[in-house]
């Protein structure tokens, strides 16, 4: 688990303005769940559901899909993959959430999400019940308040400048009724935890309680620290921490489609580059069946030469890109720019950089499927190695399908003509094995998954 600190409090105490600024400073993640519930109350609305009817709310889950994404590093939320973060700050949705997160089944299906960003990284997540359900075991537990008055205020400013119409009379009276539904509810009411800090903003600025937060979460992280250089006489989990990359995990959706133009010159060059790899290789492939048909996929594979991943590309049916060695680009000006056509962009070997993840990430939600060969270079022998974790960290990440594949030749060179066999494995999905999160013993398990799988299509 990582640092989680659970910003608790009434509507309008400023907890996303505070909790965004101090997740910034401090490189968190910042989760916002009344996006959430107002997600719910949007979708529910959209439909015409009577919000005060528990059975037409229930019934608006079915099929729901509520996802936090990043765009431009501000937090997104998506109801069915559709952007709604602008939509659901009206104050009829606003009202509209406070009545949906009565509802049993909304708070229940929500739980586990909002516990599996937590589990993977380190977060400040705002809410009402963030330290007394969601997470009670977080580390460092805020409950932020300010007079009512003085929250009308600030939030009646705030849509004065959207050029909403509502009066200051109207706003106070919105949230009075907000604190009392939010607090008299049975399930999760808002209530301060036992061991949650209590923080009055009514006169104190934003800067002086992100200063709060920021030294609460540091004292934290410190002791951690420190509690882990003890352990680890071995140096493993002082490693683990270091390593660890901080990442949203968003899903990535599976029915996602290669931007038309990419995919059209993509099934011309196809059959030419089938046509050529036949006539120099002889070539047998085995489980394509196992090929998903749409992108957005990671295949793993072993690597024994420079075709590999034109031979798993050719019956991957969008367009692949892989990593490659940086020095692959800097020699060759027409060859880095051939390479770079068939999709591959650069990795600098052993630097665990964050950026090649990011990348990685990116081009699977533009719906390419990713080349990534888990032993970093090529075996001569044909045996398989331990593979490295940064496979499992893009597929923990993207939450996507990952299809083993296994190439085999006899002897240490392709040689034109050799019998090639590439093999399709069944494709494995994180979730598949239990794995939700980024941290060290999640990627440690999901890697030797991997590269069992591979294994066993390689002879
Ligand atoms: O924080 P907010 O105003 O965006 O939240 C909207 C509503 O969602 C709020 O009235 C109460 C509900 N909510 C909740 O019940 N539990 C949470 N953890 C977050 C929000």
């Amino acid at each position: 688990m990582g640092i989680n600190i659970a910003l608790d409090g009434p509507s309008g105490a400023g907890k996303s303005t505070i909790a965004k600024l101090a997740a910034k400073k401090l490189g968190y993640v910042y989760v916002d769940t009344g996006a959430m519930y107002r997600s719910i109350a949007y979708h529910a609305l959209e439909n015409g559901a009577d919000l005060s009817d528990e059975a037409q709310v229930t019934e608006q889950l079915d099929g729901l899909k509520i996802e936090l994404t990043y765009i431009d590093g501000s937090q997104a939320v998506l109801v069915n993959g559709v952007n709604v973060s602008d939509k659901i700050r009206t104050p009829e949705v606003s009202m509209g959430a406070s009545q949906v997160s009565k509802v049993p089944a909304v708070r229940e299906f929500l739980l586990d999400t909002q516990r599996d960003i937590a589990k993977a990284n380190d977060i400040i997540m705002d809410g009402r019940d963030i330290g007394t359900v969601v997470l009670p075991d977080a580390q460092v537990k805020l409950f932020l308040t300010a007079s009512a008055e003085e929250r009308a205020n600030r939030r009646f400013k705030e849509l004065q400048e959207k050029g909403d119409p509502s009066t200051y009379e109207e706003v106070l009276a919105d949230i009075n009724q907000r604190d009392y539904n939010d607090t008299h509810r049975d399930i999760a009411p808002l209530r301060q935890a036992e061991d949650a800090q209590l923080i009055d903003s009514t006169s104190m600025t934003i800067d002086e309680v992100v200063d709060a937060i920021v030294k609460a979460a540091e004292a934290c992280s410190d002791s951690l620290k420190k509690k882990s250089e003890q352990v680890s006489e071995d140096g493993e989990e002082k490693k683990s921490r270091r390593n660890r990359t901080i990442m949203p995990v968003h899903p990535i959706s599976r029915d996602k489609k290669i931007n038309p133009v990419r995919q059209f010159f993509y099934n011309i060059l196809r059959p030419i580059v089938i046509f050529v790899f036949k006539l120099m290789y002889d070539i047998h492939y085995e489980g394509i069946e196992n090929v998903p048909k749409n992108g957005g996929n990671i295949f793993a594979s072993n690597h024994r030469s420079y075709a590999d991943p034109v031979f798993i590309a050719l019956h991957a049916r969008v367009p692949i890109s892989y990593m490659a060695k940086e020095e692959l680009f800097n020699g060759n000006k027409a060859f880095a720019l051939l390479i770079k056509a068939f999709g591959a962009f650069p990795v600098v070997r052993g630097s665990g950089d964050t950026a090649v993840i990011d990348t990685a990430v990116e081009k699977l939600e533009s719906g390419r499927n990713l080349v990534i060969f888990p032993e970093g270079t090529r075996s001569k022998d044909g045996k398989v190695g331990k593979g490295k974790t940064g496979v499992a960290l893009i597929a923990a990440v993207a939450q996507t399908t990952v299809v083993p594949v296994g190439i085999n030749f006899e002897g240490e060179k392709l040689a034109k003509r050799k019998k090639v066999v590439v093999r399709y494995g069944k494709p494995v999905e994180p979730s598949d094995v239990g794995v939700s999160g980024t941290d060290a013993a999640s990627l440690k398990k999901m890697k030797k998954e991997i590269m069992d799988r591979i294994s066993s299509l390689v002879y």
